[in-house]
């Protein structure tokens, strides 16, 4: 099961206890911690964490600077546990629009875990749905292929991680019913589930709530289902 997740709320919790921006960050670090422990106990094979779009961009150096600094520390941190955990890492998103220092770091943790075969965490970072359409129409168009016969598999095969299955279930906290870019052409029927909850009071039960959801939905692809 692929489970996809939009950790929104960050900013909120903060300030609804008067606190900075980058506080509700450094408790959203505490809660994605969580959330990859529980998946992993749950058996969960591949988790998607959008932690920063295309678009954050936008927000104030401060914020993006403090954003892409816990990332690095979240990487060096967690190694031992992803070690224990077998747990590989990947990375969704332009790397070439990272800071080289972030991007490098990424790419290491990425190595070090390639061998591992227990759940997949694949880190959106500088990620946008629109954004791996593209760079994946540029890869189709530097193969010298006829482009007039060109598949829905070749389109997918040159997406950013083109053996991993679409999403089953994409989750959102914060309480927006809106994708933000996100998984456009993977999520074509991926189950949604959205919670109030902003995403640094996370814990595991929520997780299990949304699971528990998911498992009580009819998925059709189109069809007419089982009635
Ligand atoms: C999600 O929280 C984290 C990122 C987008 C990086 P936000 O920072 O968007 O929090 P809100 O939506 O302002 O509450
Ligand atoms: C989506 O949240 C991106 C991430 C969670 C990384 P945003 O806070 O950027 O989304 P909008 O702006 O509310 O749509
Ligand atoms: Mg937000």
């Amino acid at each position: 099961m692929h489970v996809g997740i939009i950790m929104d709320g960050n900013g909120r919790w903060a300030q609804q206890r008067g606190l900075m921006r980058t506080q509700g960050h450094l408790e959203g670090l505490k809660a994605a911690k969580r959330i990859v422990k529980a998946a992993s106990d749950r058996g969960v094979q591949y988790l998607t964490l959008y932690a920063f779009s295309t678009e954050n961009w936008k927000r104030a150096a401060e914020e993006t600077g403090f954003i892409m600094g816990l990332v690095k520390q979240y990487l060096r941190g967690e190694m031992n546990f992803y070690r224990q955990n077998r747990i590989r890492i990947r990375h969704a998103g332009d790397a070439a629009g990272l800071p080289p220092d972030i991007a490098a770091e990424i790419a290491a943790a990425v190595a070090d875990t390639r061998e591992f075969t227990g759940m997949q965490v694949i880190l959106a970072l500088n990620y946008g749905g629109r954004d791996e359409l593209l760079r994946a129409v540029k890869r189709l168009a530097v193969q010298d292929r006829d482009m007039a016969a060109v598949t829905e598999d070749d389109i997918a095969a040159c997406l950013d991680n083109p053996d991993v299955p679409d999403p089953d279930l994409i989750i959102r906290s914060a309480g927006e019913y809106r994708l933000s870019n996100f998984l456009l052409w993977e999520g074509a029927y991926a189950e949604l589930y959205v919670s109030a909850k902003f995403w640094p009071d996370w814990t595991g039960d929520d997780l299990a709530e949304a699971l528990d959801a998911y498992r009580g939905r009819d998925r059709r692809f189109g069809g007419i289902g089982e009635g």
